[in-house]
């Protein structure tokens, strides 16, 4: 019998954070190993053009994330880790869907929205219709779920209307997706925690590659309260608990609960817990990409075998829309 297939991708635009961690990437790495699901994990490139960005330094943040993939445990003998760029059928495809999607939900984009107001001198084009791009990334594999994190399910909505109008008006093609959320779906900043966890805010963010040193200053920082108010935890100190809740252990959750309870707490003991044992989960995955940043050769042919395998299927979907819609000779 065929495995439901899953898919997502990353955007390669600097270092991965504990938030894409939490939210994404170690789902990823459990939905592969779980021998279920048919795993596909795209290098989004095309859709990091968007922001400002220097042509010098992408092809190493490329082979930084596909380093960081490779090094959390994505194993391309499991899984297909290709590269959005080397199938140059994502963009046919989303000149296809740009025609069915109105620009009125574009404008709706939060995504979208945001990301204006952060680059305001550089609003173009492709930031405005980076959600039809993401909806091909996705719909040309027919995947059934989509593991990401919160901030991504506005774009999962509007890729399942597409795909609900493109059948109305051609036929049946695309099936729904449905969007596999963590228990961590939106790991908020260490600064200001009414914001996502973001490199934009370099200082209120845990890199996964931050050595130890690093994170303990990062996490002396973390905003709190000075003392437990109530039972309703401030947003800082609930995102504290919500680390702890993934990093301790049950006894480390269990005690610092009660000594929140108990209005005892040291915020001070709670960080530096935090980040030792945020320092200890990602030891092993600092080593292993460091043996393998030695190799860029090995990466860039897992890519390139990759991107062939994925390739196959977009041909084939491609072909599909483009006789349904009446542009195939
Ligand atoms: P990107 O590159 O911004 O983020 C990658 C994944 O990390 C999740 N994430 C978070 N989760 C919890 N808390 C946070 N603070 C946090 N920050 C980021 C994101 O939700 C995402 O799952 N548009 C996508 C890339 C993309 C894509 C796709 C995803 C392109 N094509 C097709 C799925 C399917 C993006 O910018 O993710």
């Amino acid at each position: 019998m065929k495995r439901p297939r899953v898919l997502s991708g990353v955007q390669p635009t600097g270092k991965m954070h504990v938030g894409n961690y939490l939210g994404a990437l170690k789902n990823f790495v459990e939905l592969q190993n779980s021998g279920k699901y048919e795993c596909f994990f795209m290098i989004a490139d095309y859709h990091s053009i968007t922001e400002d960005y220097d042509p010098e330094t992408k092809p190493q943040q490329i082979i930084d994330l596909a380093l960081d993939f490779l090094a959390l445990g994505l194993d391309p003998k499991k899984s297909i880790i290709f590269l959005q760029s080397q199938v140059p059928q994502h963009l046919e495809l989303a000149w296809i869907f740009s025609t069915l999607t109105p620009v009125s939900e574009l404008v709706r984009m939060t995504q979208y929205k945001d990301k204006a107001a952060r680059q305001e001198k550089n609003i173009n084009a492709g930031l405005f219709t980076y959600p039809v791009l993401q909806a091909v990334d996705i719909l040309i594999y027919r995947p059934q779920f989509v593991p990401v994190g919160q901030d991504q399910l506005q774009h999962l909505e509007l890729a399942n209307d597409i795909a609900k109008k493109f059948n109305r008006r051609f036929g049946e093609t695309f099936q729904a997706i449905k969007p596999l959320l963590t228990p961590a779906a939106r790991v908020m900043g260490l600064l200001d925690p009414a914001k996502k966890m973001s490199k934009s805010e370099p200082e209120g963010c845990l890199f996964l590659t931050d050595e130890p040193e690093e994170l303990a200053k990062k996490l002396k920082k973390a905003v709190t309260d000075t003392a437990p108010t109530g039972p309703e935890k401030t947003p800082g100190v609930a995102n504290l608990f919500d680390l702890l809740d993934h990093f301790g252990t049950k006894d480390h959750i269990e005690r610092f609960h009660q000594l929140y309870k108990n209005r005892t707490i040291k915020y001070a003991e709670l960080k530096g817990l935090l980040a030792d044992r945020v320092a200890d989960h990602f030891a092993e995955f600092r080593q292993r990409r460091k043996a393998l940043a030695g190799k860029p050769e090995t990466i860039k042919q897992i890519l390139a075998a990759g991107s062939n395998a994925a390739k196959k299927i977009a041909i084939r979907t491609l072909a599909e829309v483009k006789q349904k819609i009446g542009l195939a000779l």
